[in-house]
């Protein structure tokens, strides 16, 4: 019997009877596109009967997985420390990002008397892979490549003893069953593809690194189709035109998410960036400039310091311009209302440009007290002192409410020759501190302390409260 057509989004993978514009699972436009239905289950048990499961104590001797280290530092911390045989790490990442350089250098970092490593291409030839191999300066390593798109060929090769301890598949979406009716890269193919793949990993025992392109059209199926299917999922991110690279763990069964590592595209690839802060502060000019803040931020277990770059302008538009790169563009709104509504500026009324420098992304909301500084320096073109970091989460009210990890940022700034921080004011504890530090407690405070009796653009004084 012939299946009706299904229709499915090929950004999340929902399936619907009949086609519609926007998909209602993730609210993607033209994303649904149709599909061969994949044959259902048969309804219920039917007669045959179970073996029952076994359940047993919590308590237990449970040995930790055995982790290979690839001495790729950056790329061992994202995993976990190590990678686990037999699981499944998808990256993925905008085309061109850097991914197929990334894993290519981690294969021939792995290879070796340990265990042979594999890079199966579904997007390039061979000679484009040993072009890059070349210039990596990575020829020479053991590493088998190949050329293939098929799955049940790879499987032929893959599932016989002495196969490879780590295999590249790179790409997901170039990778067909030839038992599914659909086209490579749509959401039955993805998925049908990368579970007869991991489970020939988990069967062999090997580490097996699925590429997956994120895709803006709705044509070919992205990443997150495979995100529940897989052990570790990392996203490889940066700016075009900026050399710096972030690898992101967003979900690992096997060690801590929100960890990232760090590195620069050079002409020999990617290089490791074993301290970051320093990179991220590098282009900043040494004398303190108006719009300009740094932030002390903790990305996964590593303290981080950024440039928060604002530019206010007086806007000519009725509804003025916003442009954020690096920062959540909702986020930022917020501050603007309550720096407006809590500390008698007007901000809002302005065109307003914020950047995280260097091309990361911020998502912590300790953020906002070195935004709200480099929005009301730009503001009043005011520095902020040269020598000072600032953290803190901002309330609706104004108030500057204390973040985690507050002596790790200190440390970490105390570190680089920052000389004060500006953040929300100590609870309990009490002692010495890294660094002199200056409580915050109310963002009129902030504004107090960079303006205190400047006439602003808009004709209003900046008042503390
Ligand atoms: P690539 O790994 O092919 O990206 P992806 O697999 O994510 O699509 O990287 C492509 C970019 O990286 C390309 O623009 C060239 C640049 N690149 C360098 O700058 N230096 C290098 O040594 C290599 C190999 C690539
Ligand atoms: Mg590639």
């Amino acid at each position: 019997m012939k299946s009706a057509p299904r229709y499915a989004c090929q950004q999340c993978g929902a399936s619907y009877p009949k086609w519609a514009g926007r998909c209602e699972a993730c609210g993607a436009w033209n994303s649904l596109a149709e599909e061969a239905a994949v044959a259902g289950l048969p309804r219920g048990l039917g007669r045959g009967k179970g073996k029952a499961v076994e359940f047993v104590p919590l308590r237990g001797p449970s040995a930790g997985p055995p982790r290979r280290l690839t001495g790729i530092a950056e790329f061992d911390r994202v995993c976990g420390g190590g990678l686990v045989a037999g699981s499944t790490i998808l990256v993925g990442g905008d085309p061109g990002i850097g991914k197929s350089t990334l894993l290519l250098q981690v294969a021939a970092a792995l290879a070796g008397p340990e265990g042979a490593a594999a890079y199966i291409t579904g997007e390039e030839a061979i000679d484009q892979v040993r072009l890059r191999a070349e210039r990596l300066g990575v020829a020479d390593r053991p590493v088998g490549l190949a050329s293939a798109s098929s799955v049940r060929d790879i499987a032929a090769a893959l599932d016989a003893a002495g196969a490879p301890g780590f295999v590249v598949v790179d790409s997901i979406q170039t990778m067909y069953l030839d038992t599914l009716d659909s086209a490579p890269g749509t959401v039955s193919q993805v998925r049908g593809a990368a579970q007869e793949l991991i489970g020939l990993a988990k069967r062999r025992g090997f580490v097996l690194v699925l590429v997956g392109h994120v895709t803006k059209e709705g044509l070919i199926a992205g990443p997150r189709v495979l995100e529940h299917m897989v052990d570790t999922v990392l996203y490889f991110e940066g700016e075009r035109g900026h050399q710096f690279r972030i690898l992101r763990a967003v979900k690992n069964r096997y060690g801590a998410t929100d960890e990232i590592g760090v590195f620069e595209m050079g002409d020999r690839g990617l290089a490791e960036v074993p301290n970051p802060s320093s990179l991220f502060l590098a282009e900043r000019d040494a004398a303190a400039a108006p719009g300009s803040a740094v932030f002390a931020g903790i990305e996964g277990t590593r303290p981080l310091l950024v440039e928060v770059q604002a530019l206010v302008a007086p806007s000519p538009l009725g509804t003025p311009r916003r442009a954020v790169v690096g920062w959540d563009a909702t986020r930022l709104a917020m501050i603007i209302a309550v720096l407006d509504a809590r500390c008698g500026l007007s901000v809002g009324a302005n065109d307003i440009y914020l950047t995280v420098a260097g091309g990361l992304r911020i998502v912590e909301p300790a953020a906002d007290l070195a935004v709200a500084a480099a929005l009301v320096s730009a503001l009043t073109e005011t520095p902020v002192p040269a020598d000072t970091v600032l953290f803190g989460e901002i309330g609706l009210s104004g108030r500057v409410r204390p973040v985690a990890q507050r002596d790790a940022r200190l440390r970490e700034a105390a570190k680089l020759g920052f000389a004060a921080a500006w953040l929300p004011p100590r609870t309990g504890k009490t002692g010495a501190e890294p660094l002199p530090t200056v409580a915050i407690g109310h963002l009129g405070e902030l504004v107090a302390r960079l303006a205190p009796r400047r006439r602003l653009r808009s004709g209003r004084v900046a008042v503390a409260e």
